[in-house]
């Protein structure tokens, strides 16, 4: 990794972390990956080769830049969406100071609906970070725009167990491919057969 980019990432894992302690409501903290999920991310973005990925919940875009170096080095790009303009602001500004931003597409508004426009089997990979209470709601679209053999990959499913119960027993149920894997909060990988 750039070496730049690599102290890019170090001080927006801190700012997460000192501006997510400081009292700041659920709203605009930025509730980033660990910095070990972004290595394992990338890693799981070059053995598969994915190129076209999509990411649900981009907030300041700390996990989207690990997704898109990785991307970049294989010449993929990453399709982000998030609904806070400030945080999509945030964002952009790190997007151009990493100089990824011509591999990621920022989209802004609601999840959903974002997802319900997009193609069948559109991305090779889908990083969900969201609304954990809406996964379940977006799961039929969530399939229809991963590729078979495609990899989904959600984060939190050790540190928000009981709430993703539900999503889990549902892509179980689709007879999906999974693991969960105790890397930073619990990333569930499901690969769609
Ligand atoms: C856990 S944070 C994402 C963290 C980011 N992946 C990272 O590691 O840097 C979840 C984000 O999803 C956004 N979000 C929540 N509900 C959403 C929805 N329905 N549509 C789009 N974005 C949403 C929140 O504003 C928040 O920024």
């Amino acid at each position: 990794m750039d070496p730049d980019l690599k102290t890019l990432l170090a001080d927006l894992a801190a700012f997460g972390d000192a501006h997510d302690a400081d009292g700041a409501n659920r709203a605009t903290r930025m509730l980033n990956i660990t910095p070990d999920t972004g290595e394992f991310l990338a890693v799981l973005v070059k053995a598969t080769g994915a190129r076209r990925i999509l990411e649900l919940g981009t907030s300041n875009g700390y996990s989207t830049l690990w997704l898109a170096d990785a991307a970049a080095s294989i010449g993929g790009a990453v399709t982000t969406v998030e609904m806070a303009q400030a945080k999509i602001d945030m964002a952009r500004v790190n997007f151009e100071r990493a100089g990824l931003a011509d591999r990621i597409t920022q989209l802004g508004g609601d999840a959903g609906t974002v997802l319900r426009g997009m193609e069948d089997s559109e991305f090779d990979l889908v990083f969900l970070d969201s609304q954990r209470s809406s996964y379940i709601g977006w799961w039929p679209d969530l399939q229809r725009v991963l590729r078979t053999g495609g990899l989904l990959v959600v984060d939190n499913a050790t540190s928000h167990a009981p709430e993703m119960e539900g999503f889990v027993a549902a892509v179980r149920r689709a007879g999906f491919t999974t693991s969960l894997v105790p890397v930073g909060k619990g990333e569930f990988l499901a690969v769609k057969n």
